[in-house]
């Protein structure tokens, strides 16, 4: 190891989910007891950077958090150094301004060497941003929405998997028993990994996604084609992020002082009224929403996030700065986080779950 490091801080940034906290007790764990390091657990993200505040992580303090869902150090999905909401101005409207100076005092202040930062594609643009002006960082990805470039997975999505799927079953069952369109509504903004996979585990007869623009047509006769084969209802998978052909994303609100202030959500609200109004079928939307981010991590997710963290310590130890934790072939490696940052990785049209759906007569909605 570097004889120069010392003291590590670690921070979740971005949406919650589960295995937060796994991560953190892991990087503690190994930091102090394999390196010898100090560990600082940084508040809410990049914003208890930009606020200095931050607090020591001792043994004791990540006892017992493997189990539990969102993080212990607090998140916002609000504090890009280089982009942060100081005020408003005189309409109301929030005023950016690049506070990475003050991130550097803080940094500094606290003598961290490096910084390990949890987070999807938002807070690894905040971490490059970091590098190019002199900070150690190592990027730990998560996210329910799977949409990191560069890792086959990240962690919280498999937990998001089967939560979203075990409210498809509940739906299933009153859409069963009523003879209704069903249509749940599942997150992941602009990628349909999480609604690909809860749609085909939760049997959808629909699954809709961003990647492939849906035809109001083609959704009306698939519903009307299972009731005229006696199957009386049909349950419809939706992604916030999908849209029309043609047609846009539907935006539930604007966050102004986020960097990525866009909101998706009600797409599914939308489509209920239209089936309803083209085919005469009795519809309902259940908008799932943060209930997917919540609650403990599934084994699956508490192992790959434990897998995740003592990788990022690894890669501290080896002084290799820079870089991203990833899962590429089924084995933990590392990518630069300049090459992830600010983008999103989407599911490809040829990926072979689409064609696996498609073979049982999922309608894709084209
Ligand atoms: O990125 C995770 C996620 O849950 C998305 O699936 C969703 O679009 C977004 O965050 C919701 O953000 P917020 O918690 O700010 O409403």
């Amino acid at each position: 190891m570097p004889a120069s490091i010392h003291r590590i801080g670690v921070l979740t940034g971005g949406g919650d989910c589960p295995g937060l906290n796994a991560v953190i007790r892991v990087v503690t764990k190994t930091a102090i007891t394999k390196l010898g390091i100090e560990v600082i657990g940084i508040e809410d993200g990049f914003l208890g950077l930009i606020r200095n505040r931050m607090r020591p992580l001792r043994m004791d303090d990540v006892s017992n958090i493997l189990t539990v869902g969102g993080t212990i150090l607090g998140t916002t999905n609000k504090a890009d150094p280089a982009h942060f909401a100081t005020g408003k101005d005189d309409q109301g409207r929030p005023i950016f301004e690049d506070v990475t100076d003050r991130v550097l005092e803080h940094v500094a202040d606290r003598r961290l060497d490096g910084i390990i930062c949890i987070g999807g594609d938002g807070t690894m643009s905040g971490a490059a941003g970091l590098i190019r002006r002199g900070v150690c960082c190592i990027g730990v990805p998560k996210t329910i929405d799977n949409d990191l470039m560069a890792t086959e997975l990240t962690f919280g999505f498999t937990t998001a998997v089967q939560t979203a799927t075990e409210c498809i079953d509940r739906i299933h069952s009153t859409a069963s028993s009523h003879h209704r369109v069903m249509l749940v509504e599942i997150m992941g903004r602009n990628a349909g990994w999480l609604t690909l996979h809860a749609g085909l585990a939760g049997g959808a007869d629909v699954i809709l996604i961003p990647e492939i623009p849906y035809k109001l047509d083609s959704i009306c006769e698939a519903c009307l084609e299972r009731d005229r084969r006696g199957k009386r209802f049909t349950l419809i998978a939706v992604a916030e992020g999908a849209r029309p052909e043609g047609g846009q994303q539907v935006v539930n609100k604007i966050v102004h002082d986020s960097p990525d202030p866009v909101r998706l959500g009600g797409v599914s609200v939308l489509l209920a009224q239209q089936i309803a109004d083209r085919t005469g079928l009795e519809t309902r939307a259940t908008i799932l929403g943060h209930v997917q981010r919540g609650g403990t991590p599934v084994a699956f997710d508490r192992v790959l996030a434990s897998h995740f963290g003592f990788k990022a310590i690894e890669l501290v130890a080896e002084g290799a700065w820079g870089q991203m934790v990833a899962l590429q072939r089924g084995r933990i490696t590392s990518v630069p986080i300049e090459s992830v940052a600010g983008r999103q990785r989407q599911v490809p049209l040829d990926d072979p779950l689409i064609a696996m759906a498609r073979a049982v007569g999922t309608c894709m909605g084209d």
